[in-house]
């Protein structure tokens, strides 16, 4: 164990995701366990920069296990942007005997926290990936992930009821800024006739040609699963834009929007979650620092913050044209 961690702080931060409680319920009970206290950091780095802590103990994390969001709140934080902020950040913790940090959260959290790592290296820090995303390189799944796509599916699933009664074609929205999982999941467990990603070029002519194909295959309905960060533009965009060249079917759009967001995490992210939480307070005891934990091939690793937001974690391209041959 390194001897100085007797303190170790936590604070979420970033989009929320489902799971991240189960993270921060891990995170206090294998602290407490190693006898370390724990401190909350409430509102991500917002509340790091305004010194905004206060004692986790075991039963303050009682009963969240189930919940989605994040008791300790997330923010996303301009001012810990800033080396003023960050210095501010700094002092807080020093202020707290704060000796560690573990944050949970997506690219944005582990970017400031590399920068943060650099500038004061006598905290160390160790991330827990929870964005429903699954964009981060060093897991093969992000804590939200799963849950976002069974909401997503769920959804797809009605709309799928109303789209075969009117013998229609829906553009259906999905999350995803700049990444394509979720969008390729919910597609292939969907059922869906096409997937449209950022991280894979698909020509409108080919999407056309793919609801031309299954038109003259008497498919009568049809989803598309459209990731949000299209460079089409979203859902609502490519929609219009295929009905112009393409008016066999009566056309809809659906944006499932932040439902995705919320909700209770499934088995497999509440086990991912503890499984983190619990890597990341062993990880800080073994000396890991400035390192995300991760689970790959169901191991988990310890991934440097500059690999884990560097690396371009990038979908499977097969797997849209998988999706396309089942669903002719
Ligand atoms: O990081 C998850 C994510 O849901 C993205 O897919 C999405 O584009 C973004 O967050 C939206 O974030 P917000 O609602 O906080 O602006």
């Amino acid at each position: 164990m390194t001897k100085d961690i007797k303190r170790i702080a936590v604070f979420t931060s970033g989009g929320d995701a489902p799971g991240m409680n189960a993270a921060l319920r891990a995170v206090v009970r294998t602290a407490s366990f190693n006898d370390l206290h724990v401190y909350g950091i409430k509102g991500g780095y917002e509340g790091m920069v305004d010194g905004n802590l206060s004692r986790l103990e075991v039963r303050d994390v009682g009963n969240i296990i189930h919940r989605g969001g994040t008791i300790l709140k997330t923010a996303r934080s301009e001012r810990f942007r800033t080396p003023e902020g960050r210095k501010s950040a700094y002092e807080a913790l020093l202020a707290f005997d704060i000796d560690a940090c573990i944050g949970i959260g997506g690219d944005g959290t582990f970017t400031g926290a590399n920068i943060f790592s650099q500038e004061f290296p006598d905290i160390p820090l160790i991330g827990v990936p929870g964005t429903i995303d699954n964009d981060l390189y060093g897991t093969d799944y992000t804590i939200g992930f799963d849950t976002a796509v069974n909401t997503a599916i769920d959804a797809a699933d009605k709309i799928r009821d109303t789209a075969d009664s009117h013998n229609r074609l829906f553009f259906v929205e999905v999350m995803g800024r700049h990444s394509g999982f979720i969008a390729l999941n919910t597609g292939i467990g969907s059922g869906a006739a096409s997937v449209l990603i950022p991280e894979i070029e698909t020509t409108l002519e080919g999407l056309v040609e793919t609801l031309r194909k299954g038109a003259k295959r008497k498919k009568l309905f049809s989803l598309v699963i459209v990731a949000e960060g299209n460079r089409y533009g979203g859902a609502a965009e490519i929609a219009k834009r295929v009905q112009d060249s393409f008016d066999y079917y009566d056309t809809k759009v659906a944006i499932i929007g932040h439902l995705q967001r919320g909700g209770s995490p499934t088995a497999m992210d509440r086990v991912l979650a503890s499984r983190l939480g619990f890597g990341a307070v062993e990880g800080l005891i073994k000396g890991e620092k400035n390192v995300m934990v991760g689970l790959v091939n169901n191991k988990i690793k310890y991934t440097p913050f500059e690999v884990a937001i560097g690396k371009t974690k990038i979908p499977d391209k097969d797997l849209i044209r998988m999706a396309e041959i089942l669903a002719i």
